[in-house]
């Protein structure tokens, strides 16, 4: 197995995930336990490689998480990224310094010379950068191997002693030959490869040993992730399960309604359906903070749920389609600094009475939507964009109020209807509205008008770990833009965010 050392990047389950594709075993540690790890014979003979994560810390401030610097005796191969090459510059006497411009999003990795870890790339490719700080002396025995336009160390090698050191990731999907560089990293520890399968039996065998013959009630929201994750624990206990929808009027237009469809004719599982529009309106009014709306909406969720709880008896467990990224952006390791806090993790309340259950917390979105078609969700369902939980209201900055729900759900529904007529609407993974909070003035007929400005953003991904812009047409955006002005009132102009994952994220909130 390849043993990968976290220290606390976003993306360190990703690098599991890439090398578990290739049918290679892995385990993530912390710096912490790698002494005792590595003390072990057994664990020594069984690891035929070393990733060293990224992470958010700087190598020269206190407290950053480190190893001892045997490891790079152990003749193991090791791949350091990002932090993980700093690090590894730092321990064996090179120099790390902040750099004079920090790089967050792509950049162009230019060869210099050859490399193992770099075999087979085009002489100029893109990556995917996010750091502050770079190598600027590599210690004896490395040689920086690849630049970028604004640093000489994109990647530093010693190449006798398989120890690769790279500053870009090549985890994420938008480093042009990412997987390639993770593939000469794995032939490198002397694997050949293979391809692993997702065990859809397995996981609802799993799945079935945990819950046994309990009542369990499953939170569906519509979006694929909780349909996914109910009809796992649908077919693993049958009728034994109760799935409970919530209207929360933050949802797309039609939700409720598909729910329904889905669950009583292709499921023959009726669901509970609770209105609560007027309600989360109410506990939302004049709250403006990003995290204390998702909190509220959390928490009011699971409040309900409790509540409906009661009147029935002998639920033990409650179904959520929490996914990996949810996870990870919500603090999932150690090290990782904390970026928002995702309604369905970091907002639930700690004294609730439910166990979890959570069939897809390991999976990224593209293997969600692998399994769907594997337990024959409808296709409308997978491809689908993808909702955030917390709705709109994380998609109206400032206070929500009817007004600016119904403006926003119009807004959202036209840019919905516009892609999917211009054939973008799939091959973007998010296309939506968001109402900014800023006014600017418009002349509507003769009338002055000083409205709110409403801003698109439509984002090419696949794991949501990192996202591109998407390149629309200027007529659709036109027609959007032509649309949204003339048919709400109160808006008043309409801009396209041009802003890559990193350094923002996809939603604004
Ligand atoms: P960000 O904005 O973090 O979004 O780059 C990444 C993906 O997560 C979705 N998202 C959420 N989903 N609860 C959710 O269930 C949330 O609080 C939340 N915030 C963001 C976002 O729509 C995108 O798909």
């Amino acid at each position: 197995m390849i043993i990968i050392i976290d220290f606390g990047s976003q993306t360190t389950h990703l690098i599991s995930r890439r090398i578990n594709d290739f049918g290679i075993k892995t385990k993530i540690i912390n710096p912490e336990k790698t002494n005792s790890f590595f003390a072990s014979k057994i664990n020594r003979k069984s690891c035929k490689g070393i990733v060293l994560s990224g992470g958010p810390a700087s190598v020269y401030v206190r407290n950053a998480p480190i190893i001892n610097k045997k490891i790079f005796s152990l003749d193991i191969p090791i791949l350091a990224i990002c932090y993980g090459m700093q690090l590894a510059a730092y321990l064996l006497n090179g120099k790390v310094r902040p750099g004079k411009t920090k790089e967050y999003g792509p950049a162009t990795l230019i060869l210099n010379k050859k490399s193992n870890i770099l075999n087979s790339l085009s002489q100029h490719s893109q990556v995917w950068m996010s750091h502050g700080d770079v190598v600027i002396k590599p210690p004896t025995g490395f040689s920086f191997v690849a630049q970028t336009k604004s640093i000489k160390a994109a990647a530093m090698t010693n190449e006798k002693k398989k120890i690769y050191c790279i500053q870009f990731h090549p985890e994420v999907e938008h480093t042009e030959y990412g997987n390639l560089v993770l593939k000469n990293f794995v032939a490198a520890c002397g694997f050949g490869l293979s391809r692993s399968k997702i065990d859809v039996a397995r996981i609802i065998r799993r799945i079935k040993n945990k819950i046994g013959s309990a009542k369990t009630i499953a939170a569906v929201s519509g979006g694929l992730d909780s349909t996914v994750a109910a009809t796992l624990v649908g077919k693993a206990i049958g009728k034994n399960l109760i799935p409970i929808h919530i209207d929360s009027g933050l949802m797309r237009p039609g939700t409720t309604e598909r729910v329904i469809d889905y669950f009583e004719k292709k499921l023959k599982i009726k669901p509970i359906i609770i209105k609560a529009q007027n309600h989360f309106l109410s506990k939302l009014k004049g709250v403006t903070s990003p995290e204390k709306k998702r909190k509220i909406i959390g928490k009011l969720y699971i409040d309900l749920f409790e509540k409906k709880l009661a009147s029935i008896p002998n639920i033990k467990y409650l179904v959520q389609g929490t996914i990996y990224s949810d996870v990870i952006e919500s603090r999932g390791s150690k090290h990782a600094a904390n970026i928002k806090s995702h309604h369905n993790v970091g907002g639930l309340p700690k004294n609730m009475k439910l166990s979890l259950v959570e069939p897809i917390r390991e999976f990224y979105t593209d293997q969600v939507r692998e399994i769907a078609k594997k337990i024959n969700i409808p296709t409308e369902i997978i491809s689908d964009q993808p909702h955030p939980g917390p709705g709109y209201a994380i998609r109206v900055i400032g206070a929500m109020n009817r007004k600016r729900l119904d403006m926003i759900s119009t807004a959202d529904n036209i840019v919905i209807e516009e892609m999917k007529r211009s054939g973008w609407y799939h091959k973007v993974l998010h296309s939506f509205a968001i109402l900014t909070n800023t006014k600017s003035t418009a002349v509507k007929g003769d009338d002055h008008n000083y409205g709110e400005v409403v801003a698109i953003r439509a984002i090419v991904s696949k794991d949501r770990m990192t996202g591109n812009w998407a390149h629309l047409p200027y007529n659709l955006l036109q027609k959007i833009s032509g649309r949204i002005v003339n048919e709400i009132t109160g808006v008043s102009r309409v801009v396209y965010d041009i802003t890559t994952k990193p350094p923002a994220t996809m939603e604004w909130e």
